[in-house]
């Protein structure tokens, strides 16, 4: 089937894996859709949650005919996969947390987990661990309030510090376990927990903060997506990408004129309302 390639979150965070697949398909037509009337996703209901998302790309898809769906989005593909697969004809790619390729350069065998509340808790992510990293400590971090500083720096709005830093706390303790006390003491104890070395920004809202989030950090660490891995499963299971007149069209449930700006850098025309019907 011919057509663009869809991507589709809750809400800008798309736009960072939209930026991995430009890198790897710089002539492939890209349409952009996000719900953001019922954003933030991670703190949903799934039954509820589930329902709308099948609901909303099946509009999308109706709206741009596109030849693949990508769900940009962690907190819907954990969740909804597989109902998509269901209910559309076209190939579904999801996003899940790079737990395989942080386990792969993870040294200390400490991995962190950064995502929403939903996907830290989600099955779907116990397995991938149990699969990928079942000799690492994982140290499971939910930082819902990261996806409001993502959405309001792509309004213009600069991340505000100080809410980062809160939401990052449990993460940094993990990246430097040694408490001042210890340090301090002539003998240290062995750590029962080794450092944190990697992390798996397990959202897509996260990438794009994160200049502030190695800013943040007390200590250089890997940073992790799925950017690279997702835009390397659309090669695997679509034959050809096609360039049309499509390229750069955008979807938002609500009005979202205060992100004009931030999607044209990111290759994407003024968000026109999509009719969901529910
Ligand atoms: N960007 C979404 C993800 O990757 C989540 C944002 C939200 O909570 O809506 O999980």
């Amino acid at each position: 089937m011919k057509g663009p390639m869809l991507i589709f979150d809750s809400g800008v965070g798309g736009l960072s894996v939209a930026q991995s697949l430009r890198q790897h398909y710089p002539d492939a037509a890209l349409c952009y859709a996000c719900d953001n009337a019922w954003l933030p996703y991670g703190l949903r209901e799934d039954a509820a949650l589930t329902e709308r998302i099948v609901a909303v790309c099946r509009a999308a898809v109706a709206a741009c005919n596109p030849s693949v769906l990508v769900v940009a989005c962690n907190t819907a593909s954990t969740l909804a996969l597989e109902n998509l697969r269901e209910q559309l004809a076209i190939p579904v790619v999801g996003t899940v947390p790079a737990i395989k390729p942080a386990a792969a350069i993870s040294r200390t065998r400490h991995i962190g987990l950064l995502a929403t509340k939903a996907t830290v808790g989600r099955p779907y992510t116990q397995r991938l661990i149990d699969s990928f990293a079942s000799d690492c400590v994982i140290t499971r971090v939910a930082a819902d309030a990261l996806v409001v500083e993502a959405e309001a720096y792509l309004a213009g709005i600069t991340p505000n510090a100080e809410r980062m830093q809160a939401a990052l706390a449990p993460l940094w303790d993990a990246i430097t376990p040694f408490s001042p006390a210890c340090s301090l003491s002539s003998h240290h104890q062995p750590l029962a927990t080794p450092e944190l070395d990697t992390v798996v920004l397990g959202c897509t809202h996260f990438p794009l903060l994160k200049p502030w989030l190695s800013q943040l950090a007390p200590k250089p660490v890997h940073w992790i997506d799925s950017g690279d891995a997702i835009a390397r499963r659309v090669a695997q299971i679509v034959d050809e990408l096609y360039s049309d007149q499509q390229d750069g069209r955008c979807f938002t449930t609500a009005p979202a004129a205060n992100l004009t700006a931030g999607l044209a850098r990111y290759g994407f025309r003024a968000p026109q309302l999509l009719s969901v019907g529910c």
